[in-house]
């Protein structure tokens, strides 16, 4: 699925009565992929995000799917068909009063039969390391925060959306559970899905994002390749935000005048480019 947002602009009353931009200009188009959105608390992540989903309507700028105009006729139906959004808050998404009716909602809704149904939220929570049968029969506003949050994904993932947008998904988990998520969210990619996840978590991006798109202020300040932006330590600190942790590593050893290659990601990457400055790989 193709989203194309074009001059994207959305205010909020701010204190005085005055209109404040939390998107401004906002121009991007997401095709296929996992696209990492970062940017400062209060940047606009969330905004985006609603406003991809359907949710939230600008208050100028078009938004196409496939091509077509989004808010209304078969763009407006291919939103609502077809989007899958995981809010930041986990029990703004919830209203059914146990996980297996919260899951099986979306999935009945789109046309399963009853035991597709279970079978489909069994397979999704599974993929986020939970159990249907252990979890089913829970109130999901009675789960831990980091239960609700996986539900929360895997209530999505369940209905298999053709644009998957996440906000924060990894937000609070464990290692295992946060590893858990970002592969079912690289698998979705790969299915065809395109994804645009929001996050402050510089690692986790790197482990699935192609793309990275900044926000500051509503505005989108940096678009480029994951690598590029990810791997970059220098540049992000000037942005206010942060590299992944290997890149940040890499640029202390060549500030001690460690040879370090490339844009490492991850740690196994990092001790590779080290070796290999070494000649010992
Ligand atoms: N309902 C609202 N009413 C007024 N202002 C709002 C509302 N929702 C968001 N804002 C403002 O819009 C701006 C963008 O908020 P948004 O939630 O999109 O940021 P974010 O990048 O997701 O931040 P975070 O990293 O904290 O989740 C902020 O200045 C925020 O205060
Ligand atoms: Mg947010």
């Amino acid at each position: 699925m193709r989203l194309t947002l074009e001059g994207i602009r959305l205010t909020y009353e701010g204190p005085a009565g005055e209109r404040v931009a939390a998107l401004d200009d906002v121009s991007l188009e997401v095709s296929g992929g996992v696209t990492g959105l970062m940017g400062q608390t209060g940047s606009g992540k969330t905004t985006l995000l609603e406003v991809m989903a359907g949710v939230t309507r600008p208050d100028a700028g078009r938004m196409l799917v496939d091509g077509a105009e989004a808010s209304h006729g078969a763009g407006a139906r291919a939103i609502a068909s077809s989007v899958g959004l995981v809010f930041q808050i986990p029990e703004r998404q919830f209203f059914e009063p146990t996980v297996a009716d919260e899951l099986a909602f979306g999935l009945l809704a789109r046309g399963a039969s009853g035991k597709e149904a279970r079978e489909r939220s069994a397979h999704a929570l599974s993929l986020m390391g939970l159990s249907l049968d252990e979890l089913g029969r829970r109130s999901p506003f009675a789960l831990s925060g980091g239960q609700q949050r996986r539900v929360a994904v895997a209530s999505v993932l369940a209905t298999r959306p053709g644009l998957l947008l996440l906000d924060e998904p990894t937000a609070g988990l464990d290692p295992r559970a946060r590893d858990a998520c970002l592969a079912a969210v690289a698998a979705a990619a790969r299915e065809g899905a395109t994804v645009v996840m929001a996050s402050h978590d510089a690692n986790a991006l790197a482990s699935v994002a192609d793309r990275v798109v900044c926000l500051d202020a509503g505005r989108v300040t940096l678009d480029g390749p994951a690598r590029e932006l990810l791997g970059n330590a220098a540049l992000m600190r000037d942005h206010g935000l942060e590299a992944a942790c290997a890149a940040r590593a890499a640029a202390a050893l060549r500030r001690s005048g460690v040879a370090v290659e490339g844009n490492p990601l991850t740690a196994e990457e990092l001790a590779r480019a080290v070796l290999r400055g070494r000649g010992l790989a």
